[in-house]
């Protein structure tokens, strides 16, 4: 994409975190932002610091679960802006447990939010953006979906590995078609998302990636993903440590699991965390 001014973008889960960050980056360079999360009063909020910056957005209460959600949103964005040329897929949530404790119904849950979202959001949008020949796709997966760090937080990962796939498959398709993909993969970014985590069974020691992981300013984000639309570039790890991992993964993929047992990483013992 040329430049990002006068464009309209669908974001959700903005009206919080790493959404939220994007959101302010891109209406700065002069997009329209069609706000929508499930908290309605957040994003109005962000909406309103949108407009008192002298930008153009509206917010839009949404759940990204509901089959309907993302064709209410094309409507909204169409009726209020009469175009759409950017729709990340944005909102998602976390769950904790060992995999003998997180029952079936969680996984289906954390499925829904985080993979079926991004199903949801291409039945809705896909037929737009090919008809019109231009656009850009963002999914936030996670680092998280590139590399397993831990082992209590598989429906997230998985969920999110798939998201990776499917983002590469759209921008096999899409990218002759005129249309960007962009598949966020954040590393530790200080944000909200630790209150909505659901933890399942005992409390277990919890795993992080590391202390080579800062924990980043969503606002950093929101300037990443405005710059990959405009370079139209396919994979964002937001930490340079991300894509070192993979290096070493790729070169001896048994020494990097035997070198994170040996190094568990445990942030916070299961009596803090
Ligand atoms: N923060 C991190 O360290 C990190 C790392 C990797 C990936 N991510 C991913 O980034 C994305 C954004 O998360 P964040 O860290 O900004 O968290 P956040 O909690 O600050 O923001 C998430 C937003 O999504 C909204 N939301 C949740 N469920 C929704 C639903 N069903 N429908 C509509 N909106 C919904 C929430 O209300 C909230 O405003 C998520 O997909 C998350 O998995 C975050």
């Amino acid at each position: 994409m040329d430049s990002l001014a006068g464009k309209v973008a669908i974001i959700t889960g903005a009206a919080s975190g790493i959404g939220r960050a994007t959101a302010l980056s891109l209406a700065a360079r002069g997009t329209s932002i069609l706000v929508a999360d499930i908290n309605a009063d957040a994003a109005k909020t962000v909406a309103g610091e949108i407009e008192t910056a002298g930008g153009d957005a509206i917010a839009q209460p949404c759940d990204i679960t509901c089959d309907n959600a993302f064709e209410a949103l094309k409507d909204k964005a169409l009726d209020r802006f009469g175009r759409v040329d950017i729709v990340m897929n944005n909102a998602g949530g976390l769950t904790r447990g060992l995999p003998e404790h997180v029952p079936l119904d969680e996984w289906r849950r954390v499925l829904d939010v985080n993979l079926l979202s991004v199903v949801r959001s291409n039945l809705a949008f896909l037929p737009l953006l090919i008809a019109q020949g231009s656009g850009h796709i963002v999914n936030t997966a996670s680092f998280a979906g590139l590399m397993t760090y831990a082992f209590d937080r598989l429906a997230y990962s998985a969920s999110k590995a798939a998201v990776v796939q499917i983002s590469e498959g759209l921008a096999l398709y899409l990218r002759p078609k005129g249309i960007g993909v962009t598949v966020l993969c954040p590393g530790p970014v200080k944000t909200n998302i630790m209150a909505s985590l659901r933890t399942f069974g005992p409390p277990t020691d919890t795993r992080g990636p590391g202390p080579a992981f800062d924990l980043m300013e969503p606002a950093e984000v929101g300037e990443q993903v405005a710059d990959a639309i405009l370079a139209n570039s396919f994979m964002l790890p937001t930490h340079a440590q991300i894509r070192d991992h993979l290096i070493d993964r790729a070169g001896d993929w048994d020494g990097f699991i035997d070198r994170q047992i040996a190094d568990p990483h445990i942030v916070a013992r299961a009596a803090d965390a």
